[in-house]
């Protein structure tokens, strides 16, 4: 058992000048969270008494997302980026004004980077076991990289025992070959810290103060002061620029689908699958390549998704298929069938063995079960009933220009292809409506509507029209020979529509 922190302390008042964004560094996002929401989502399980983000540079689109979705945590405004150092110091004078103030808890002081999102819960848990165990006054998260250019590189002495930290600015030759670096992420006794911080300065190659110094000041004092390597190199990655915050993502990204994978998900090509934190797979399901997955998106058994299809949102139903799919906030029933090239938009509902085909797009659309909308069609505002079929190239006409209106279709209807059908419309049980329609009155169950003028033949037009062309010496020929009788002799008006 680790001891529960008195705090966490997580320091994201800095510009990030090397990302070039407008948008503060901690708030760009990866597989669905900002970069400070994954060090917050890390750090939460360690049940600290307080949580605290140092707030500074963009500081109100940093608070205003706080307030959003970490209500508890509370935040220390460091209106002058004058070093991490500094940073701790105005976090620990705000914990001390807190409703329950930290210096009357006896738990350690975590200090987090919120610009490094792969920390994971178990590493700070064994960090802080070993901070207690070992009772030294400060704890490093340290990490051997095959680069480590950039990272404050830990010094140690002949013993073995952490002597300081050197940032990347203060290095001479020897040691910028140390491959030893720190993660930024600290466990700290509160007294000692407090105390070591009132007295770093500002003598080092950036003019400030350096959180990192705290070890140097605490190892001339005596004390001990230890460090932990992360269980891998990766969960130390800052991200400093746009190349550091793709080469992160990816590493989220594998971490999360290995994740699956050995929860029983089949993933076909993980390096091409991206699965956001708040996902939700069953085992058993499938994802084919290039795949997104975002936002609260749930798959269940059986069910396959992909390739090349994006996923917002979306709950995907037991045994339900779609292929080459944009969705957005739809529900997907067990069995349904959707792609390729479908575009279903928020308020679809497919009910079991739905089926969305080729080039057709919904909104707030219910789909009924084991109806089909097959291909090229629009289905906006509408209620289909079970087992209906909606032909190809239908459009549900939801939109006067000023108001959107409703259509329902009921049970067992076959809507002709190419209809159009003005909202607001109802069509009844086991109707039908010739292809080529424009409905714009109720149909009555079991009615056929048809809504088109008649076809008129212009008897020999093409040979008076287009003398000499193929058109017309096709025409000729046929005539000769007697072959321009029609093939067959029915006239259902509803014989057009596909399947
Ligand atoms: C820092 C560490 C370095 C470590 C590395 C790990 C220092 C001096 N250096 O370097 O030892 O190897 O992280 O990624 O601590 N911040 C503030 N206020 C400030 C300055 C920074 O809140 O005045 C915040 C930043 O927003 C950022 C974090 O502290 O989230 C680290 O600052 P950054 O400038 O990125 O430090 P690095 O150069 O990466
Ligand atoms: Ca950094």
């Amino acid at each position: 058992m680790s001891p529960r922190p008195s705090a966490v302390v997580v320091l994201a008042a800095g510009e990030g000048t090397r990302m070039k964004s407008a948008l503060p560094k901690v708030m760009h996002r990866i597989l669905g969270r900002t970069l400070l929401g994954h060090v917050l989502a890390a750090s939460a399980p360690l049940g600290a008494d307080h949580t605290i983000v140092v707030v500074g540079h963009g500081r109100d689109a940093v608070i205003d997302s706080l307030i959003e979705s970490e209500p508890q945590v509370l935040t220390a405004v460091q209106e002058q980026q004058r070093g991490t150092g500094h940073a701790v110091r105005i976090a620990l004078a705000e914990l001390a004004r807190a409703p329950q103030p930290v210096d009357r808890a006896d738990g350690p002081i975590v200090v987090l980077a919120g610009d490094a999102p792969l920390i994971t819960s178990a590493t700070l848990i064994e960090l802080l076991a070993a901070h207690d165990q070992s009772g030294a006054a400060a704890t490093v998260l340290s990490a051997r990289l095959d680069d480590p250019t950039g990272y404050g590189r830990i010094v140690r002495g002949p013993d073995g025992q952490v002597l300081a930290i050197v940032e990347q600015k203060d290095t001479d030759a020897v040691q910028r070959e140390i491959a030893e670096v720190s993660s930024g992420v600290f466990a700290f006794s509160l007294d000692l810290l407090r105390d070591a911080l009132a007295r770093i300065g500002t003598a080092n190659a950036a003019g400030e103060e350096y959180l990192p110094d705290v070890l140097s000041l605490l190892r001339a004092d005596g004390h001990l002061v230890g460090a932990v390597a992360a269980a891998s190199p990766a969960e130390v990655l800052g991200v400093n620029d746009r190349v550091q915050l793709a080469r992160a993502r990816a590493l989220l990204r594998d971490r999360i689908n290995e994740q699956w994978m050995r929860h029983g998900v089949t993933i076909v090509d993980p390096t091409t699958t991206w699965i956001g934190v708040g996902v939700t797979l069953e085992a058993d399901c499938v994802i084919h390549q290039n795949t997104q997955l975002h936002g609260r998106t749930h798959i269940a058994r059986l069910a396959a998704v992909g390739p090349d299809s994006t996923l917002r949102d979306v709950e995907v139903g037991e045994g339900a298929r779609v292929r080459r799919t944009d969705a957005t906030e739809a529900d997907i029933g067990p069995r349904a069938q959707v792609g390729p090239f479908s575009f279903l938009r928020p308020g679809t509902v497919l009910a079991a063995a739905a089926k969305v085909g080729a080039y057709v797009e919904t909104k707030n659309a219910v789909v009924g079960e084991g109806s089909k909308v097959p291909h090229l069609s629009y289905v906006g505002d509408a209620e289909i009933g079970a087992g209906t079929n909606i032909g190809a190239a239908t459009v549900f006409v939801n939109y006067d220009g000023v108001h959107k209106h409703r259509t329902v279709v009921g049970d067992h209807v076959r809507v002709g292809s190419d209809s159009m059908l003005v909202g607001p419309l109802h069509i009844g049980d086991g109707a039908y409506t010739a292809a080529g329609s424009v409905i714009t009155e109720d149909v009555p169950a079991g009615a056929m509507a048809v809504g088109r003028t008649r076809q008129r033949n212009v008897e020999g037009w093409v040979e008076r029209k287009r003398a000499g062309t193929a058109s017309a010496q096709a025409a000729a020929h046929a005539r000769h020979t007697g072959s321009d009788a029609p093939p067959g002799a029915g006239n259902d008006p509803s014989g057009e529509q596909h399947e």
